[in-house]
C-alpha cells in the first residue's frame, strides 16, 4: 500500500460533526466537521491511553476523546485537558497526526503521507460531467455506491483495466462471440495510464435493449487509470450519443480487501426511475470481478514481472504494476509486516507535520517497504 497518495474515505455527505471511523491502509481514522462545515481527519488513537476518537464527539470544532476527554482540533493538536484544569500548559507530544483533505466528486478525499502541500500532486480532474450536474446540468444521471472487493487494491485496479476478461467474466457488455482484443496504444503520462479500446456490442438485457439494440457500430471504450489518486475512469460509448461512464476510487481497507468507491453517470434513461436498474447494473460488474479476483493468487502481486505470463494485451495492467513499483523503489510503500506487533504497538503514516517538527511525536511512524527486486523495477 502506497503513502503519498490520495484516497477516497468516505461519501462527502456521510461526513458530520459526529465523529465518523473510516479504516483505511490498515489505520484508524477519524473524520468531521467543524462549525464552519471545514472536514478533518485525524489519526483515531489519542496518544493519552489510546482511546478511539470517532467514539467521542466534536465539541468547539475539535474532536473530544471519550475516555478522558482530551480535545484535538483538525490539526490533530490537542487544545484541552480537562483533567489539568484550564490554565494547564499542553505538552507539545499531545498531538495526533492529521492528514489533508479534499472535496470532489461526492467524496472526502484524504491524502495519506507526509509530503508538503507543494510536492501533493493533484486530485484527478477527469469527471467533467459530474461538475456539470453541481453547475446544474441535467444532462447526466448519476447513480453512486460502494463495493468491497476480498482483494488487494492493486490486483483490484488491474481487473478494472483488464481488457480480455469480459468474454468471461461480464455477459452483459463481453462478446464471447468475439473474446480477441485488437492492439491498443497506451497514453502515459505522470499521472494516467489510458487506453482506447474497439468491441463488438452485445445484446443488452432487459430495459435497456429498448434503447441499445444490436444495429451499432462497434462499442468504444476509453479506460483511464488515475495514478496520485488510485482511482478509474472508464467510458463505454454505447450508441451514439448515448454512452456512460464509471468513476471509481480504490481504496485499500488493508493488503487484502479493497473498498471501491463508485459514481456511474448515463446520459440516457436520465429518469429518476431508471436509477435502481442502473445501481443494480453496476453492482452485478463488480459481483462479477469479484468472483473471480477475490481468489486470485498469490493474493499481493508477485515481485517480479516474471513471475506470471502476461501478454501483449495485459499491457495496461502490467504499466500500472510497473508504477506502483517504481512508487517501492521512491520509498512510498508501507511496510505493515515489518511494523511489529499490532496487538502491542500502534503505528501510523507519518503527516505533512512530521515534516516540519520531526520529534514531539507520541506515535511511531510504519516503515516503509525495502523493495525486493531493484532492477526489474527500475526498467
Ligand atoms: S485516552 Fe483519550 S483522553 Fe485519555
Ligand atoms: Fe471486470
Amino acid at each position: 500500500m502506497l503513502m503519498n497518495c490520495w484516497y477516497v474515505a468516505a461519501d462527502a455527505a456521510d461526513v458530520t460533526s459526529d465523529p465518523k471511523g473510516v479504516h483505511m491502509l490498515g489505520q484508524d481514522l477519524v473524520v468531521f466537521r467543524d462549525s464552519s462545515g471545514t472536514a478533518h481527519c485525524l489519526s483515531d488513537v489519542c496518544v493519552h491511553r489510546g482511546g478511539s476518537l470517532c467514539r467521542g464527539k466534536v465539541v468547539d470544532d475539535s474532536v473530544q476523546c471519550p475516555y478522558h476527554g482530551w480535545r484535538f482540533n483538525g490539526d490533530g493538536d490537542c487544545v484541552e485537558i480537562p483533567s489539568l484544569g484550564p490554565d494547564a500548559t499542553i505538552p507539545k507530544r499531545a498531538r495526533v497526526d492529521s492528514y489533508p483533505v479534499a472535496e470532489k466528486y461526492g467524496w472526502l478525499w484524504v491524502f495519506l503521507g507526509d509530503a508538503p502541500e507543494a510536492e501533493r500532486p493533484p486530485l484527478p480532474d477527469y469527471f467533467p460531467e459530474y461538475e456539470a450536474m453541481e453547475q446544474g446540468s441535467d444532462e447526466w444521471k448519476f447513480v453512486r455506491g460502494t463495493f468491497t472487493f476480498e482483494a488487494n487494491w492493486v490486483r483490484a485496479i488491474e481487473n478494472g483495466v483488464d481488457h480480455t476478461h469480459a468474454f468471461y467474466v461480464h455477459t452483459d457488455f463481453g462478446n464471447p462471440g468475439k473474446p480477441t482484443v485488437d492492439d491498443y496504444d497506451l497514453d502515459i503520462n505522470e499521472s494516467k495510464i489510458e487506453s482506447i479500446t474497439y468491441a463488438k456490442p452485445v445484446s443488452k438485457r432487459g430495459v435497456w435493449a429498448e434503447k441499445i439494440d444490436e444495429d451499432r457500430p462497434d462499442v468504444k471504450t476509453m479506460v483511464r487509470i488515475y495514478k496520485p489518486a488510485p482511482s478509474i475512469r472508464i467510458e463505454m460509448h454505447l450508441k451514439p450519443p448515448m454512452w456512460q461512464m464509471i468513476v471509481s476510487g480504490y481504496t485499500p481497507i488493508d493488503e487484502h480487501r479493497t473498498k471501491v468507491w463508485w459514481c456511474h453517470g448515463r446520459n440516457f434513461f436520465t429518469d429518476d426511475k431508471y436509477d435502481a436498474d442502473s445501481h443494480k447494473r453496476v453492482l452485478l460488474v463488480f459481483q462479477e470481478d469479484a468472483k473471480v479476483i477475490d481468489f486470485i493468487q498469490p493474493a499481493m502481486v508477485p515481485p517480479t514481472l516474471s513471475d506470471e505470463l502476461a501478454l501483449e494485451n495485459d499491457k495496461h495492467g502490467i504499466e500500472f504494476r510497473k508504477w506502483v513499483k517504481e512508487q517501492e523503489l521512491a520509498g512510498r510503500a508501507l511496510d505493515i509486516h515489518a511494523q511489529g506487533d499490532v496487538d502491542e504497538m500502534v503505528k501510523v503514516i507519518p503527516s505533512p507535520a512530521r515534516g516540519k517538527d520531526p520529534k514531539n511525536w507520541v506515535l511511531d511512524t510504519i516503515p516503509v517497504k525495502q523493495p525486493k527486486i531493484r532492477q526489474e523495477a527500475a526498467e
